[in-house]
């Protein structure tokens, strides 16, 4: 039975943009016709989520974070909560992006914590996972996702598996202007839905949008996207500037 998954888009600003820039951004987004099927998010830097969520109201855009606390709320200098976040008008929320998990030490315990308080919060999650070159090289790439997915997803009931994107992003892929290949990419993304099934059953599989990301830019969007696993894009670099996000969004039509 073939499922007809919608084609998901997030843009991951990273540590870019001001209030105006997200504002600027956002509107001009906004005025775009964007194709029924594909959704479209924003994952902007907590400071500009109240004005990015201001300026997506009233369209289809949805406006995400790039992090989360893992605690509800409590004596933790610099961290934002899950209700800080549905305050600002963020829907959803990137967990376990290879950059935190690399350079600010996350493990797959707490990437697991963090996606189950946001699920349970009401938030929807991106978790992300990938390998390194290192491990691409050795061929340990399905070994190390089984790995991330088995830790990331501990104790996940089959209704949360409703609000959750998976990303793949091969390390060596993000923001080194060297993409996985298409076909490649179908494959990991193939055998990440095969295991899933296997661990939680066809449905949960086949409903569960996976969306790929590292050096995805106009040129390689629609290619990408016309593999059948992959649903979705996770876009860094390329989204920054309004017309490079424009040409993506066109190409996944
Ligand atoms: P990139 O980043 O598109 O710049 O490679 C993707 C990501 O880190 O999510």
């Amino acid at each position: 039975m073939s499922h007809q998954r919608s084609k998901v888009i997030i843009a991951n600003w990273k540590m870019h943009k001001t209030i105006a820039e997200a504002r600027a951004f956002i509107t001009s987004l906004a005025m775009m016709a964007i194709s029924q099927k594909t959704q479209v998010g924003i994952a902007a830097p907590f400071t500009c989520l109240a004005a990015a969520a201001h300026a997506a109201h009233g369209s289809s855009i949805e406006i995400g974070a790039q992090n989360v606390s893992d605690k509800p709320d409590g004596p933790y200098t610099g961290e934002i909560s899950c209700q800080m976040l549905k305050d600002a008008g963020a829907t959803f929320v990137i967990i376990g992006h290879s950059e935190r998990r690399q350079l600010f030490h996350e493990s797959d315990d707490l990437v697991n914590e963090k996606a189950l308080r946001a699920l349970n919060e009401g938030l929807q999650v991106v978790m992300c996972i990938g390998e390194t070159r290192d491990q691409h090289q050795q061929g340990n790439t399905k070994t190390v996702l089984m790995n991330q997915l088995v830790k990331g997803l501990k104790n996940f009931t089959p209704q949360l598996f409703q609000k959750l994107i998976i990303a793949y992003e091969p390390i060596w892929a993000i923001g080194t202007h060297q993409n996985a290949a298409p076909e490649q990419a179908q494959e990991v993304h193939h055998s990440i839905r095969e295991f899933l099934a296997q661990e939680w059953g066809k449905a949960i599989s086949q409903n569960l949008i996976l969306q790929y990301g590292g050096s995805v830019k106009t040129d390689n969007a629609h290619a990408l996207v016309a593999q059948p696993d992959i649903d979705g894009l996770l876009v860094g670099g390329a989204s920054l500037n309004f017309d490079s996000f424009r040409g993506i969004l066109e190409g996944v039509r």
